[in-house]
């Protein structure tokens, strides 16, 4: 319905963001034939630079696979313009509207039912709001396609993320906006609804009766190093569990929807969430790195760290309830860190225990869904050990991506939602409705977090380790079986 035509506008397009992720993303589309085949693309930020400066820009992060991916590269820069200008001033943005007009008009998009334009907001939450307005009345084309992404933050809880979309809804109709969250995008979390509702086994056990706990576990082995003033005034929370971790909790949980339709698809989830009782105080561990003996600095020893005293959790298990038919009683473990031993992002469905106990040591079935890295999904079960022993071992039913299929190249999360959006299809972005769901579950033990005068608890874990002492004890309490993991 783009009518093969649409120009990009990526605004904050020196920034980070745009750099390694939106950029590379937008070339792995052009090289692989995705984009309408009349596409432009618009770099727009405050930073003054020259056309080859942008490109330079823009090039630094593509990797480059082959020399067919080298002619490619040179096409790509064929089709990008940078322009400059202030985020808060109609002039700037006037400036930018006669530049894409000239570009449609060279591009012979003269009829206004070709001008669509995708804005892309790459930006601080600082000038969401001055940049939309601008865009709305500025730049935004009434009688073409208008679409306009966000990424987060979306606000720091239920009160400021409503200002934000109360702002954004008087500018832009929700089936407008795109809100980002990037872990919708990645290979095995777009997996997890096929999974559930193209196999019968999975359709009958997937509920309290069955299974006993459900973690998600999101570590990453380095700390905030250089992002100590961004991250101190989010914390592991906002910056991780708010998001990503509680929308792939959501796909594992909700109902089946009537379709694979979006709007189908984001009722369901919305239902789900509505029905996640706010985290407690005592269902939350919290905890910050410090140094450890190789030398590696704790959270407080970041430079760009401004408050020396901070309680920022850099490290977070939470445990979610749904208080519904299926789900009640079941914990759902969300477990987050930065500085841990190791990089991985999975969900663990652990089972009952079998009843009955016909053999010995049989273990719980558990089904993991291994979003990164190295995708996999398998399925810890038992089976008699091969050869005269009848012996029940534990084994498991393993899908690796890797191995099954040696050729495919998984697209990068950003690849995959930015074809979305040019293909106007919502399942994997957040709503409205569907957000302010998710801070609801979240605000209250925030507000704690942020108090001074609750003074939560705050334990600390070294740099490098698989995260705070207390966790064993805290999943086990949440009815993890431990024994159960390899
Ligand atoms: C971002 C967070 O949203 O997600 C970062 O702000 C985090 O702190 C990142 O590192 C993780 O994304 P990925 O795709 O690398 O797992």
């Amino acid at each position: 319905e783009l009518n093969g035509a649409v120009t990009i506008v990526v605004l904050g397009a020196s920034g980070d963001l745009a750099k390694k992720k939106t950029y590379p993303a937008l070339f792995g589309l052009f090289k692989n034939g995705f984009l309408p085949s009349n596409t432009h693309i618009v770099g727009y930020a405050r930073s003054k630079m020259s056309q080859e400066e942008y490109l330079d820009r823009v090039t630094q992060y593509i990797k480059l696979q082959n020399d067919e991916d080298k002619a490619k590269l040179q096409q790509f820069k064929n089709i990008n313009t940078y322009q400059s200008g202030q985020y808060d001033q109609a002039e700037s943005w006037i400036q930018l509207n006669n530049l894409l007009e000239a570009n449609e008009m060279e591009r012979h998009l003269g009829s206004p039912k070709d001008k669509n334009r995708v804005f892309y907001m790459a930006l601080p939450p600082s000038v969401f709001i001055p940049v939309a307005q601008g865009i709305k009345q500025h730049v935004y084309h009434a009688e073409g396609i208008n679409r306009l992404v966000v990424e987060k933050p979306f606000g720091r809880d239920t009160e400021s993320s409503n200002e934000l979309g109360d702002a954004l809804g008087a500018l832009f109709k929700e089936e407008d906006i795109y809100r980002i969250d990037h872990y919708l995008g990645k290979e095995m979390v777009k997996n997890v609804m096929n999974l559930r509702f193209a196999n019968i086994f999975f359709a009958h056990a997937w509920d309290r009766q069955f299974i006993d706990t459900v973690q998600i576990t999101f570590k990453e082995p380095f700390g905030t190093e250089g992002r100590g003033g961004y991250f101190d005034d989010f914390g592991i929370i906002r910056d991780v569990m708010q998001n990503h971790l509680l929308q792939v909790l959501t796909l594992i949980a909700m109902e089946r929807p009537i379709s694979t339709d979006s709007e189908a698809i984001r009722d369901e989830k919305v239902k789900v969430l509505k029905c996640i009782q706010p985290i407690k105080m005592n269902d939350a561990l919290l905890g910050q790195y410090v140094s450890n003996q190789e030398g590696k600095p704790g959270y407080l020893d970041d430079d760009s760290l401004k408050n020396k005293a901070s309680q920022t959790p850099t490290f977070a298990a939470l445990a979610l309830f749904i208080e519904n038919e299926r789900w009640e009683g079941v914990p759902f473990v969300l477990k987050a860190g930065k500085a841990l031993n190791e990089a991985k992002v999975e969900v663990r469905i652990q089972f009952k225990n079998v009843p009955g106990n016909l053999y010995d040591d049989t273990a719980r079935n558990e089904l993991v869904i291994r979003i990164q890295p190295k995708e996999s999904v398998y399925m810890k079960f038992n089976s008699k050990q091969p050869g005269l022993s009848y012996q029940t071992i534990q084994t498991d039913l393993d899908l690796s991506y890797h191995d099954r299929y040696t050729d495919l190249a998984i697209p990068d999360a950003y690849e995959s939602l930015i074809l979305d959006v040019l293909r106007n299809d919502h399942s994997n972005f957040v709503r409205d409705d569907e957000l302010e769901a998710s801070w609801k579950i979240f605000t209250p033990l925030l507000h704690a977090i942020d108090d001074p005068k609750q003074k939560l608890p705050l334990v600390t874990y070294p740099y490098g380790s698989r995260g705070p002492q207390e966790l064993n004890e805290f999943i086990e309490k949440f009815g993890y079986d431990r024994s159960n993991t390899t």
